[in-house]
């Protein structure tokens, strides 16, 4: 067992060693210091995801989805979030606890809400609880650059600039229960506004995948759509089914 590679390295490959670790400590302690810097400098995110999803395929499932109190939305795509995220992928979350959903903040936004930013979640609700989770998780991770109605503002606003249905109703792509390729959507949507979208799906009872949600990127102050520097998953295959809704 005590054989020749067992043995203590020689001085000189030592004190080499050791230099090249103090080497590594110092630049890691650099590293350090530069990305403190550079968080308590920006905003602490790079970019928005915003994201649509289409009611039609949200309800399309084992699962069931409610209608709002303010009755079934209007056959469209509707905002799921504007979610700050990392060009590393990952993304901040619940950032702040002191700063609670406050909907006295937004009143004067809530009715468009409930028309672009509907709930379709269980039991039926008035929105309350979704917009409360979407400001807690997400809205709270970029208030140094958005306060709460510059955060819901903001999102409604991108959503009125970006027409998805009809970006995709003009390249021929309907919600009629028809199967459409993913790079026929992506293009479409490319070729309609301008950047890249990322498309994801969920599964019908039937098993078929369908189009849930549409990923476009925004820039860190929540005005302007960008290319994305990172995609979520993507479902690219098989053909994806644009539900009736
Ligand atoms: C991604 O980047 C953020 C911010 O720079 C950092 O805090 C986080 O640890 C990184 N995550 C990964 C998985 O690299
Ligand atoms: C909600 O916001 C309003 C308007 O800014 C403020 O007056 C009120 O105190 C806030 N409510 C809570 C519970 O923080
Ligand atoms: C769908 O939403 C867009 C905004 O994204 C809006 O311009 C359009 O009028 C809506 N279409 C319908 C049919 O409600």
């Amino acid at each position: 067992m005590d054989g020749e590679g067992l043995r203590p390295l020689t001085p000189k490959y030592t004190n080499m060693a050791k230099s090249s670790w103090f080497i590594l400590v110092e630049l890691l302690l650099l590293l350090e210091c530069l990305s403190h810097l550079s968080i308590s400098q920006g905003q602490g995110y790079d970019f928005f995801y915003f994201v649509q999803q289409w009611p039609g395929s949200y309800c399309d499932t084992r699962k069931a989805c409610c209608y709002p109190t303010t009755g079934k939305p209007a056959a469209n795509f509707t905002i799921h979030g504007l979610w700050p995220n990392y060009n590393n992928g990952s993304y901040p979350s619940n950032c702040n606890p002191n700063s609670p959903y406050n909907a006295t903040k937004i009143s004067d936004l809530l009715g468009k809400m409930e028309v672009d930013w509907p709930t379709l979640a269980c039991p039926t609700n008035g929105g309350t609880r979704f917009w409360t989770h979407e400001w807690e998780k997400h809205g709270t991770c970029s208030e140094s650059v958005l306060d709460q109605h510059s955060y819901f503002e903001a999102a409604l606003n991108i959503k009125n600039k970006v027409n998805l249905l009809k970006v995709l109703e003009d390249a021929g792509i309907q919600p009629n229960d028809q199967f459409y390729r993913e790079p026929q959507i992506r293009e479409a949507i490319k070729a309609g506004i301008g950047y890249t979208p990322a498309i994801t799906c969920n599964t019908d009872s039937s098993k078929n995948r369908q189009i849930l949600e549409i990923y476009l990127c925004v820039d860190a102050s929540g005005k302007d759509l960008i290319e994305c520097p990172k995609f979520p998953t993507r479902c690219k295959k098989p053909p994806l089914q644009f539900p009736i809704f």
